[in-house]
This record gives C-alpha cells, sequence and structure tokens, in this order.
C-alpha cells in the first residue's frame, strides 16, 4: 500500500509536471485579457442574449437554470454577464414566482486554468450587493457562482446539465497556432507576418481556416453533449466581412504589428528567425465559414445573427469614415492591442521592447487611419440546440 507521505509527494510531483507541461501548451494563450472594445460587445449583443436566455427559461421552467460563461477572463465583463442575464430573466421570473416554487440560478464561470479565478471570487460580494440593489425583483432569490477552470475545446460539463452557454470574445482564439504554419523541415512559411497577411503564401491562409473548422466543430460537438434539448448558446466573437482571408480586418490591424517587429529586425534588435517563427493563434472567420461549419457539424441550429463594428479605437463613438484625430486614435487603439496581447509577446519577443513596439505600433495605425477608417468586425450568434 502507498503511505500517505508518498502518495503526497507523488501528488506534488505530478502537479509540477502538469504545471510545466500546461504553461509549454497552452503558454501563448495563458494570460489573454481584455483589450479590444469587449465592453462595448456585449453591450450590443445584450438584446440578442436576452431574447435567447428568457426563451430558454420560459420553455424549459428548469428548478435550477444552469447558465455557462465560456472564456469569461477576470475583468469586469465577467460580471456584466451575470448582471445582464439576471436583469434578462428576473422580471419575467418572478411574475411566474406566484405559481411556481422559487427556481434557482447557477453561473459557471469558465477560462484557462492560468486566469485569475480568485479575483472573481473576491469580488463576487460586492457584485452581488450591486445586483439586488439595481435589480428590485431579484430579492433574495438565490443565485450561485462557480469556477470552471480548463479549456472549451476539452469537455468542461456532465452531459445535459446545461441550459445556456454564453461566449464572448473569446472563440477567435485558436486551440493552437496552425501546425503546417511551418512546412516539413520545420521551415516557417509566413515569413515577415504573425497572422494572415496580403502578402502571405496561399497554404497560410488555409491552414488558419483548417485550424478554425476543427476547432470550432470540436467546440459545438462538445457543447452539444453538455447542453440540454432545448438549451441555446450565444457567442460573440471578432469575424471578418470580406470572404477573401487576404483582406480581412484583422489582417491590417495586425499587419501594422509586424510591420512595428520587423522595424526592430531592421534595425538589428530582434532576429528575423525569431518574427518569421512566430504567427498568432487568431482566426476571424467569414460568416459563411461559421454557417458552413455549424451546417456540417449539425447539433445546433443558427437562429439568429448579427454583424456590427466598432472602431479599432474605443473612445472614438464616431461612424463616420474618419477620424478627427488620427495621432489620439492611434494612440488609443494601441493602448487596447496592449492590453489584450503584451503578455503573449513579452514572453517571447521580451519585455524590453514592449514600449518602443507599441509607441511605433501606434504611430502605423495613426497612419493607416488617416488613408482608411478600418473597423473591427464582430458576430454574434445564437444557436438552439436541435
Ligand atoms: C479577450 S478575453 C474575453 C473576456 C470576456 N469574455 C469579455 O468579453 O470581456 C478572452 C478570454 O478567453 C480565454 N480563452 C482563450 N482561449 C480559451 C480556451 N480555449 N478555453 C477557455 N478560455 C479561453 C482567455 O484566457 C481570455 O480570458
Amino acid at each position: 500500500m502507498v503511505s500517505a507521505k508518498t502518495w503526497k509527494r507523488e501528488f506534488i510531483r505530478e502537479q509540477e509536471e502538469e504545471e510545466v507541461a500546461m504553461k509549454v501548451e497552452v503558454e501563448e494563450i495563458l494570460h489573454m485579457v481584455g483589450g479590444l472594445g469587449e465592453e462595448q460587445a456585449i453591450g450590443k449583443a445584450k438584446p440578442i442574449v436576452e431574447k435567447s436566455i428568457s426563451e430558454v427559461y420560459c420553455t424549459l421552467l428548469p428548478q435550477n437554470l444552469v447558465i455557462v460563461d465560456l472564456g469569461c477572463s477576470s475583468g469586469p465583463t465577467a460580471f456584466m454577464v451575470i448582471s445582464n442575464i439576471l436583469s434578462a430573466i428576473v422580471p419575467d421570473l418572478c411574475h411566474r414566482l406566484s405559481h411556481h416554487r422559487s427556481p434557482e440560478i447557477s453561473f459557471f464561470l469558465n477560462d484557462l486554468p492560468g486566469n485569475d479565478f480568485n479575483t472573481i471570487f473576491k469580488s463576487l460580494t460586492k457584485l452581488e450587493k450591486m445586483v439586488r440593489e439595481e435589480i428590485k425583483e431579484l430579492k433574495d432569490l438565490p443565485y450561485y457562482v462557480f469556477g470552471a477552470p480548463g479549456s472549451f475545446y476539452g469537455k468542461l460539463f456532465p452531459r445535459d446539465s446545461i441550459h445556456f452557454t454564453h461566449s464572448s470574445y473569446s472563440l477567435h482564439w485558436l486551440s493552437q497556432v496552425p501546425q503546417s504554419l511551418q512546412d516539413y523541415e520545420d521551415t516557417p512559411i509566413n515569413c515577415g507576418n504573425i497572422y494572415i497577411a496580403k502578402d502571405s503564401p496561399s497554404g497560410v491562409s488555409r491552414s488558419y481556416l483548417e485550424q478554425f473548422q476543427q476547432d470550432f466543430s470540436m467546440f459545438l460537438k462538445l457543447r452539444a453533449e453538455e447542453i440540454i434539448s432545448g438549451g441555446q448558446m450565444v457567442l460573440t466573437f471578432l469575424g471578418r466581412t470580406n470572404l477573401d482571408p487576404l483582406r480581412g480586418e484583422m489582417t491590417y490591424l495586425l499587419e501594422l504589428l509586424a510591420e512595428a517587429l520587423n522595424s526592430f529586425v531592421s534595425e538589428g534588435l530582434l532576429e528575423k528567425e525569431k518574427v518569421d517563427q512566430f504567427n498568432m493563434p487568431f482566426y476571424a472567420p467569414a460568416m459563411e465559414e461559421v454557417r458552413e461549419i455549424i451546417m456540417n457539424q449539425g447539433s445546433f441550429n443558427l437562429h439568429q445573427e448579427y454583424i456590427f463594428e466598432l472602431n479599432w479605437d474605443p473612445h472614438d463613438s464616431c461612424d463616420g469614415e474618419f477620424v478627427s484625430d488620427n495621432k489620439l486614435s492611434g494612440e488609443n487603439a494601441a493602448k487596447c492591442v496592449r492590453a489584450a496581447l503584451e503578455p503573449m509577446l513579452a514572453s517571447y519577443f521580451g519585455e524590453e521592447i514592449i514600449d518602443t513596439l507599441f509607441s511605433r505600433y501606434a504611430e502605423n495605425v495613426a497612419k493607416h487611419l488617416l488613408k482608411q477608417k478600418t473597423k473591427l468586425v464582430n458576430f454574434t450568434i445564437a444557436l438552439k440546440k436541435i
């Protein structure tokens, strides 16, 4: 029999090994935090979330309504989702309470294991106080919040246990950088770029699309197992309006970042190979690609889709085609991209280049905005389990 001491030693060793393995595998995406307009996107998608969750509740009338937020991060948006959902269903729910036993609501907040779940849990009491003050009908209706660490490209919940799944600004992150971005001799094929760019060899966009197809199909398959019949999902993620991947809106934004990185190569401050080998584990699909994957996978009906644009500069609320202050908008946009990508770039290229990298990037964005006010394209889709 294994003694408690040996078991404990073994357990600690295994945990350490697991931590190292996990760091290597998801190292690049562990720290992706907010930055690119998540708050505005959640606001835009709110009516679709409200409609979908009310529909689920009214059709299924569950005693314990189970809701999941995938890729919740640790910022205030995790709470926004909870309070939006509560305000969407609680008044209706209370209306029915005179006839039904009070239901309970469970929220499962998911993100990668490296996410700062502690920050979320430390703020829950404050959130509860605010939410109960804001939504008067909530009164003492019980709701619970749980953490669910793990990748949404793997199994997360028991079969038939979830009524409503939400995810915002997370599904454009792939499970990995497409492996076929290296040729059979391990030589990088997307040299000088960090994502699909207009001068990328033809295989690059195909590799990205194939990785997205594989990941998104797997995501749908897994969620279909967890969501009960009649349950729904609302997903918001970055996309593109142009079917041609070389002319996607994110292509422009990331080409300008690659340009800033390449300026370090020209000055001998970064090795060319280092930049050549770096690619983002990210894909902004066209809606046609999304529809095709959903149809081929076959577990969900796409019953609502909404495409909306946001300015690169989140402080620019003007819908017009021109920016009023391109320098300021360049700086604001660069700050947002920095918030989202800094940990990943710093861990790969080193902390020391980050300040200069993003000030060069801000200049590049400012120049681009003078020529064209390119926008971030967002998709919100509502899916019903078949
Ligand atoms: C930009 S944040 C979005 C946070 C929040 N949902 C919002 O809308 O503000 C993207 C989040 O997705 C998480 N993420 C990326 N890939 C993931 C995966 N495979 N499984 C779970 N979470 C993932 C990241 O860790 C990050 O916290």
